[in-house]
């Protein structure tokens, strides 16, 4: 380990990701021995707060959401590297003391990781001041900056951020999260993809004959309606989550599992999506979002989207990809389901029809992170044959009880400079000019599909199933508790 001090500076200390993921994900890295020592960790934040005063918000943090973990002797230990500066981020001034303190703790010789957990609309404010007083240069130890999501409002304000942020940084100092990315399950994609031989040959046009990518949550809006209603489900989970898995998925198999080359393969896999038509699009808005608090009594942001890309290339051409998430739905589950040719020449007869008869690879993200494959056998003593599943679960061939959170696995990555899990700048782009286009049709295009109301704890509207339907489809649900569900 790096005998350079390491300093963390976290902007945003005093809101709910740093209460509710950073502070846990950080303890449990130290209390595994990940962090680097010597360490210091700096709450940055607008409020008149004291080192004691978040010494004391950290405890109670860790207490509430990393309770299983929370072990007193520990926490002494790392209660020693915790501070406060206060800073009011648009104003340039403020960050001298910043500065000093971060000098005085390292001796401006340390390693330093800027923590970006505050609201999008600071993001260029707290760079351009960083900049300012020449706090991105790295002459003795590395200084690089973690960005949450939202990454700008649609292509352009991400291609603004990003100048923003090459003008003071380079992009080898950029580390954009999302948080999908960390978590155990999206990785596993691509373990499962190349660390194996048997899938990649029928991983393909050839073999393949949909995929389907569900990302379903039971919260509604709940408190955030600030930022949700201006934002919706393309915004806040197809930009980012869902076309992340779409390109881990899709991808080419890298040369090698490094940043530079797993990046370059999902670049490429957003750049060959054909634009997605209107007509394959459905916006849905649950019943009763429109009266939570804080959201316009006529408001037209989706809560709800499902949508058929294609992928223009060798592998993938006129291949459908159906996704789908939404709020307030009937589960919360993040699966992928694999569906496959049906054989060609059919000898068997089959308990099931249509797409029940194929086989179906899902991937279950979360929650019960795992795999299945569902395969046809023989029932006993009969000639028929039945869909049964492989399983494979995480909690069973795995200690896995406490799968680590995704923020754990990120902050140490960016920590340690690897960037394989975090987004580069043209990868957002990418991604934007994706999400742009159906947003924009939504709203200006008379004849985008309208919106479609639908019932909290349902699966979402009518015309989403319809969508899979018009191409003899059907959404495949798997990893559920509960069945029935598609
Ligand atoms: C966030 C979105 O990025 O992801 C939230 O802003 C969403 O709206 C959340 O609820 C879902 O994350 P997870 O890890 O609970 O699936």
């Amino acid at each position: 380990m790096s005998e350079r001090p390491t300093t963390l500076a976290i902007f945003g200390v005093t809101g709910d990701l740093a209460r509710r993921k950073l502070i846990p994900a950080l303890f449990s890295n130290f209390i595994k021995g990940r962090l680097p020592q010597p360490l210091h960790i700096v709450g940055v934040g607008r409020r008149d707060w004291t080192d004691e005063t978040l010494i004391d918000h950290a405890q109670r943090s860790l207490k509430q959401y990393a309770a299983a973990i929370y072990e007193e002797r520990a926490w002494q230990r790392f209660c020693r590297a915790l501070s406060y500066s206060k800073v009011n981020l648009p104003l340039p001034e403020t960050y001298r003391s910043l500065r000093d303190a971060l000098q005085r703790l390292d001796g401006g010789a340390g390693n330093r990781l800027y923590y970006l957990s505050v609201a999008p609309e600071f993001y260029a404010d707290v760079i351009c001041n960083l900049g300012a007083l020449d706090m991105a240069r790295e002459a003795e130890g590395w200084r690089r900056i973690v960005i949450e999501k939202p990454f700008g409002y649609n292509l352009e304000t991400a291609q603004s951020l990003n100048r923003s942020l090459h003008s003071v940084f380079a992009e080898s100092q950029v580390y954009r999260i999302d948080h999908y990315l960390g978590k155990e399950t999206a990785q596993n994609i691509l373990f499962m993809r190349f660390a194996n031989t048997i899938f990649e040959p029928v991983w393909n046009r050839s073999h393949i004959s949909n995929v389907q990518v569900t990302v379903a949550e039971t919260v509604d809006v709940g408190t955030r309606a600030g930022y949700y209603d201006r934002a919706g489900v393309m915004r806040d989970m197809a930009q980012n989550h869902m076309l992340q898995l779409l390109s881990l998925i899709a991808m080419e198999p890298p040369s090698a599992f490094d940043a530079v080359a797993l990046r370059n393969e999902k670049v490429k896999v957003l750049q060959a999506v054909r634009a997605i038509k209107l007509a394959d699009t459905v916006r849905g808005q649950y019943r009763g979002y429109r009266q939570a608090d804080g959201v316009a009594p006529d408001s037209s942001t989706p809560t709800f989207a499902a949508l058929k890309l294609f992928i223009d290339n060798w592998r993938w051409k006129d291949i459908p990809f159906y996704l789908r998430s939404g709020k307030a739905l009937r589960q919360k589950t993040t699966q992928v389901n694999i569906q496959f040719k049906r054989p060609p020449n059919s000898i068997f007869e089959l308990t099931e029809r249509g797409d029940y008869s194929r086989n179906v690879l899902s991937i279950c993200i979360q929650p019960d992170e795992g795999i299945h494959l569902s395969i046809k056998a023989k029932i006993p003593d009969q000639q028929i044959a039945k869909t049964v599943d492989l399983e494979l679960h995480y909690a069973n061939a795995f200690v896995a009880d406490n799968l680590p959170d995704a923020y754990e696995r990120l902050l140490l990555d960016a920590i340690n400079g690897d960037a394989q899990l975090f987004i580069r700048s043209d990868e957002i782009e990418s991604a934007w000019k994706i999400v742009d286009p159906v947003i924009a049709g939504w709203h200006e295009d008379r004849a985008a599909p309208p919106m479609q109301p639908y019932a909290p704890g349902s699966w979402g509207p009518a015309a989403a199933d319809a969508l899979l339907e018009r191409d003899e489809h059907l959404w495949r649900l798997s990893c559920l508790h509960e069945n029935g569900a598609g």
